[in-house]
């Protein structure tokens, strides 16, 4: 059977007090809408239609080649679905309705709502769940013999009696596309919120006598909303430990899960052990055997097998083989560190390729430079790269030795095997295998500290 994933997501979030619409709120540095997106994406649907309206300018960048609606003013989630039927317009099949908020969600769960849907030949299919405390969720109202869902009564709509029923609506739901929208258009806002519910479609359903089913979710954490920061924080802790728990399957050690972030988009192979204190995002992926951390950022890096990386922030670049990072190591944009390369204590790298077996071991600022196999950069030397107005680059050929405090001032180039004497500023080519100096004659004067300690007894 056909199948549409409307996803609603054009609500504020006013009870996240935020400037960012909620579904754009980051875990694990992926957009919550994103873990929906991906549920739905996993299902196959033949149209995906996200409904958007508050700040839909920072949200229609995470949605990427779903369809979108736009919903102008949040007038409940009926009126949601009612601005996405142009994108269902002559769509046959089921519509499973996601909310944005609820990242929790996993596939398999929406894969057996929507067999459930299937079988029963219900014209509507709910998913809820029993929850310790149902609190802010509409709760579910059963009656009759088989104990049928009658009607969904929203937590402001409530009364005590209702507000003690353990079953909540999770927002989740499995509609025959003819019917839902037959329906939708007579459901009104006389409610606490006076908003277009749509769990009030239940009631008008049952009311022409369509089957309507409700599946309990076997793990109700899985249908968790979010609507706050303190639920916010309690996703992230949930998505933390499945992550987590995946890598350890796999064999990845982690030392100290709960002080680990690792995104839902990162790749670790066997045993690599990452220390507390680290935060893998992005499309981040480590190879096998590496230590990461302890106290360690990286997004959107390429790490490959053998390398330790402590104490580090890595952005956007590709690490080799047994590469080397730190303690106290910045590893910025478009770097590219060749195997068994190492960028040690203290030292900062932009834009920069380190060949194969090349150090910068102390105290350094590479930035624009190719650096060619196993070259040496001494201890607190740095590349001049910016004038104030463009950037140049820097280029180090294989084999080339920089002494300590060395000035590379760009454009240069240092050929290859050739040496830069300690503390020089280099403006000029170095041919290949050349030693170049740049530093003032010393002058020594002998026996002057002695005189000078003579002078201080004296006075
Ligand atoms: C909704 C359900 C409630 C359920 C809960 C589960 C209704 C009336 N209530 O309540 O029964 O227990 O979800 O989490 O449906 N949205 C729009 N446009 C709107 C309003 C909302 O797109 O005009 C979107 C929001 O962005 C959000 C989702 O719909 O992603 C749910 O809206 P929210 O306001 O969070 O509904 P709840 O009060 O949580
Ligand atoms: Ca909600």
């Amino acid at each position: 059977m056909s199948l549409a994933v409307l996803i609603l997501a054009a609500g504020e979030g006013v009870r996240m007090r935020s400037s960012l619409p909620k579904v754009a709120h980051p875990i694990l540095g992926r957009p919550m809408l994103g873990y929906v997106l991906a549920a739905a994406r996993s299902l196959g649907p033949e149209r995906l239609v996200a409904v958007l309206g508050h700040g839909a300018e920072h949200v229609r960048p995470i949605v990427g080649d779903a369809r979108v609606a736009i919903q102008q003013e949040q007038l409940g989630t009926a009126h949601a679905v009612q601005c996405a039927s142009p994108e269902l317009g002559g769509f046959e099949g089921t519509v499973l309705v996601l909310p944005g908020d609820t990242p929790l969600l996993t596939a398999g769960t929406l894969l057996d709502l929507l067999e459930r849907h299937k079988t029963s030949g219900a014209k509507a299919t709910l998913l809820t769940a029993r929850v310790p405390d149902p609190a802010g969720y509409g709760r579910v109202l059963r009656g009759g013999p088989e104990g049928e869902v009658l009607r969904i009564v929203e937590d402001k709509d409530a009364d005590d009696e209702e507000r003690a029923i353990p079953e909540i609506n999770s927002g989740v739901y499995a509609f025959d596309a003819d019917t839902l929208f037959e329906d939708l258009g007579r459901i009104g806002r006389d409610n606490a919120q006076a908003e277009f519910y749509l769990t009030d479609i239940v009631e008008l359903m049952r009311r022409r006598d369509a089957l309507v089913t409700a599946v309990v979710a076997a793990d109700h954490r899985e249908i968790q909303g979010v609507n706050s920061r303190e639920q916010l924080a309690d996703a992230t802790g949930l998505l933390q430990e499945r992550v987590n728990r995946g890598l350890m399957e796999t064999g990845v050690t982690i030392v100290a899960p709960r002080q680990t972030f690792i995104g839902p988009d990162v790749r670790i192979g066997p045993d690599t052990t990452v220390w507390p204190g680290t935060v893998l995002e992005g499309r981040t992926t480590i190879g096998a055997r590496c230590r990461i951390g302890p106290n360690t950022r990286m997004t959107d890096a390429t790490v490959g097998d053998d390398a330790t990386i402590e104490f580090a922030v890595v952005d956007n670049a590709e690490l080799g083989q047994g590469v080397g990072v730190g303690p106290f190591a910045r590893i910025r944009p478009g770097t590219d560190m060749g195997d068994q390369s190492r960028a040690g204590s203290f030292v900062e790298l932009k834009n920069t390729a380190v060949g194969r077996g090349s150090k910068v071991p102390h105290l350094s600022y590479v930035g624009d430079a190719r650096i060619g196999d196993e070259v040496n950069v001494g201890a607190g030397s740095i590349t001049c790269n910016y004038d104030g107005f463009e950037k140049f680059e820097t280029v180090i050929e294989d084999g080339a030795f920089v002494g300590s405090d060395t000035m590379l001032i760009a454009p240069v180039r240092i050929g290859a095997g050739a040496v830069v004497a300690a503390g020089s500023a280099i403006s000029q080519d170095v041919p290949p295998d050349s030693l170049a100096i740049e530093r003032g004659d010393q002058k020594t004067i002998e026996q002057w500290a002695k005189k000078r300690r003579g002078r201080r007894g004296a006075s």
